[in-house]
């Protein structure tokens, strides 16, 4: 994939990963892509690289444009390994270059990537970096994905270069979400937001109310395609929104269970059923087929959860336990949720799940059984 302009003087000269299809355990089915810019000014200014393994896609961009040799900063806005894996070589590449991250980022690149010898320049939210005609603002967004975690912003081109923050995981040829078609980004949008940022609310909340007071008209994430439209930032940061507040849709339910002998299978599918007489969309996932990144994908914007399991040797199905750590670490709020299953003989499935969904926090009704058939 070429480089591709942004905006005047910017370019993406990230990389491709259509292959990925595990992001430390959410499954990323149409792969990824790993976004590094190039800004070409009086100070020539890479943000940001790739995951290790990916340099090579990195440094043809830049050579499409410029000899990375005369790189003349390199701003690293997140530590983790996706965007931070070809550091090293990007500095072995650009070695009259300093690295600006901030604090808790110099801490990151030391203790992960033996960064002690690097020209770091630690900065904070407020310091800005004159290029030549552009000007870089540092904006720290602590959490947002991990305590390292910063956004820069050049006001001349109101651009907001957004790291973690409102990206997706899809590998595309197209860098605009406008290009891609935004029921696609919006969705991979939510995929991406409740596998990855939802328990961090709150630092999103004050990461919005940060980026309100900018002026922006592009969204540059570390990840996916590339906000340009009005209708887009403006229906991703609305989402963001609501997200962050964890708000959900009344009419929405998800339904997702573990099987013995197809009797939980039934009470779930007879759920559904029952939810469409009543007008409401109850999204039905057999935990033996859908990946539990896809549940909580879905059931990110629900209001009520259903979870099934039979029963196996006294506790839940494996897959069951599974899906509900997952939510758990991810911090469902404010939902109804009911347990229900199927047993032969003893039949603890059900009030178990019942018992996790309270720990969670649920408002829940008596779990539901059946004995052999329902
Ligand atoms: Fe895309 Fe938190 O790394």
């Amino acid at each position: 994939m070429p480089a591709v302009q942004v905006a005047p003087n910017v370019y993406w000269v990230g990389a491709i990963d259509p292959g990925v299809r595990d992001f430390h355990g959410y499954k990323t089915p149409i792969g990824t892509t790993y976004n590094a810019y190039l800004i070409m000014d009086e100070k020539i200014t890479l943000l940001d690289s790739v995951r290790h393994g990916f340099s090579d896609q990195l440094f043809a961009n830049i050579a499409e444009i410029v000899d990375p040799a005369k790189i003349d900063v390199i701003v690293c806005n997140h530590g983790e390994p996706d965007h931070a894996g070809s550091l090293a070589e990007v500095v072995a590449r650009c070695p009259k270059a300093p690295v600006y991250c901030s604090p808790n980022a110099k801490k990151t690149l030391t203790s992960y990537f033996g960064a002690d010898s690097w020209d770091l320049h630690v900065v904070k939210t407020g310091d800005t970096l004159s290029l030549g005609k552009y000007t870089l603002h540092f904006l720290l967004t602590p959490l947002v994905h991990w305590p390292d975690s910063m956004m820069s912003y050049l006001p001349e081109l109101k651009l907001l270069f957004s790291n973690d923050g409102f990206g997706q995981h899809i590998a595309t040829e197209e860098r605009f979400a406008d290009v891609v078609g935004y029921d696609c980004i919006f969705d991979r949008s939510r995929d991406y937001y409740a596998n990855i940022i939802m328990p961090l609310g709150q630092p999103v909340k004050t990461t919005l109310a940060e980026a309100a007071k900018l002026d922006v008209e592009i969204i540059a994430p570390m990840h996916g395609t590339i906000w340009r439209e009005r209708e887009g930032i403006a229906g991703i940061v609305s989402r963001y929104d609501d997200w962050a507040n964890y708000r959900t849709k009344p009419e929405l339910a998800v339904i997702a269970y573990d099987t013995m002998w197809h009797s939980t299978e039934a009470m779930a599918e007879k759920l559904a059923e029952d939810l469409r007489t009543q007008g409401k969309q109850g999204s039905v996932f057999s935990l033996r087929k859908s990946h539990i990144s896809q549940v909580v994908a879905a059931a990110m914007e629900a209001r009520t959860i259903y979870i099934g399991s039979a029963t196996l040797n006294r506790g839940m199905m494996p897959q069951v336990a599974a899906l509900l750590c997952y939510m758990k670490g991810l911090g469902f709020k404010g939902r109804d949720g009911l347990a229900f299953g199927s047993y032969g003989w003893s039949g603890e499935a059900p009030a178990l799940v019942d018992a996790a969904l309270k720990d969670m926090g649920f408002q829940t009704g008596d779990p539901v059984r059946a004995q052999y058939r329902p």
